[in-house]
């Protein structure tokens, strides 16, 4: 009985400390069940199959591998809400392939947005001068350095792609006042996103421009999310002026701010912002 107990105690305590055990028998799982892929390449097992009944079988697996990659990028995208960019960078560092694991999940996601904010502000970055040269602050696929003529610094946690900077974006490496936009696409995940906001504001030269687009429940203070009020508030104290906002689209919220004052406050007081943690479908 007593050893029992100790057992259940003792397993317990894993689950609730290890998630990083969670996470690698959760890839083993994904890894281990064959694909739709391999199932149509192995054309005689599928007409065995198929007799007897196989056909269900792999709809079956697919379902399940969707199932459970839904569930691993939903444990990775709360992860990235809920800790800092260094522990998330330290995070990717540990096991790369999770990143792939994310943006799959985000781009089917994505796939379900009317509209996606980082095509805004390809138009708007195509309606100035393409001498204005851009950070990308989280740029994922590097998708808006791919559509653009302007000189574009991407930066992301992990780099796929010989164009996009591996790093923590609170330290990008670019000169100060060497950027003439700054571009957050829904990228302000982590818990110190100031610390991002704050480097966006040293590298950006005077007159630049921060754009950033985050999801609209993040802004919701029915639901817990923040007074968008008060982080426009926030960012004009670390030394910007708001110039405009558009609240018109359903998913997402979109700020235009110029770095156009010194910084006014040493300890500006940052909302919260509500972790974006999406439903399984
Ligand atoms: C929701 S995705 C958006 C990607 C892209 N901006 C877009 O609109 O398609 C957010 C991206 O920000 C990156 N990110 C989050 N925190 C970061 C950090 N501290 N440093 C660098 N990149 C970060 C994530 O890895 C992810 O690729």
């Amino acid at each position: 009985m007593e050893s029992g107990n100790k057992r259940k105690r003792g397993k317990r305590g894993r689950d609730k400390n290890n998630t990083n055990n969670d996470k690698s028998s959760l890839s083993a799982v994904i890894k281990q069940m064959p694909s739709q892929a391999d199932h149509n390449n192995n054309k005689s097992s599928s007409k065995r199959s198929k007799r007897s009944g196989g056909g269900r079988d792999s709809s079956f697996l697919d379902k399940m591998r969707a199932k459970l990659s839904g569930g691993h990028f939903r444990m990775i995208n709360e992860k990235l809400y809920t800790c800092s960019g260094n522990e998330a960078f330290k995070y990717f560092e540990d096991d790369p392939s999770l990143f792939n694991t994310y943006h799959t999940g985000y781009q089917e996601q994505m796939s379900h947005w009317p509209e996606q904010p980082v095509n805004i502000i390809i138009k708007w970055l195509k309606g100035h001068d393409t001498s204005l040269i851009v950070a990308d602050f989280g740029c994922g696929d590097a998708r808006l350095a791919k559509n653009v003529k302007n000189k574009v610094f991407s930066f992301d946690l992990v780099s796929h792609d010989p164009s996009v900077i591996a790093c923590d974006m609170s330290n990008t490496r670019l000169g100060s006042s060497s950027v003439n936009v700054a571009v957050f696409c829904l990228s302000l995940m982590g818990t110190d996103f100031p610390k991002f906001l704050q480097e966006a504001q040293r590298v950006l030269n005077p007159g630049g421009w921060l754009l950033i687009a985050e999801v609209k429940s993040r802004f919701d203070p029915n639901t817990g999310g923040a007074d968008p009020d008060r982080f426009v508030k926030a960012v004009c104290e670390l030394g910007f002026t708001s110039v405009s906002k558009d609240f018109s689209n359903k998913m997402f919220l979109l700020f235009y701010f110029r770095k156009e004052k010194p910084r006014l406050k040493e300890d500006i007081e940052w909302p919260k912002l509500k972790p974006c943690l999406y439903k399984r479908r």
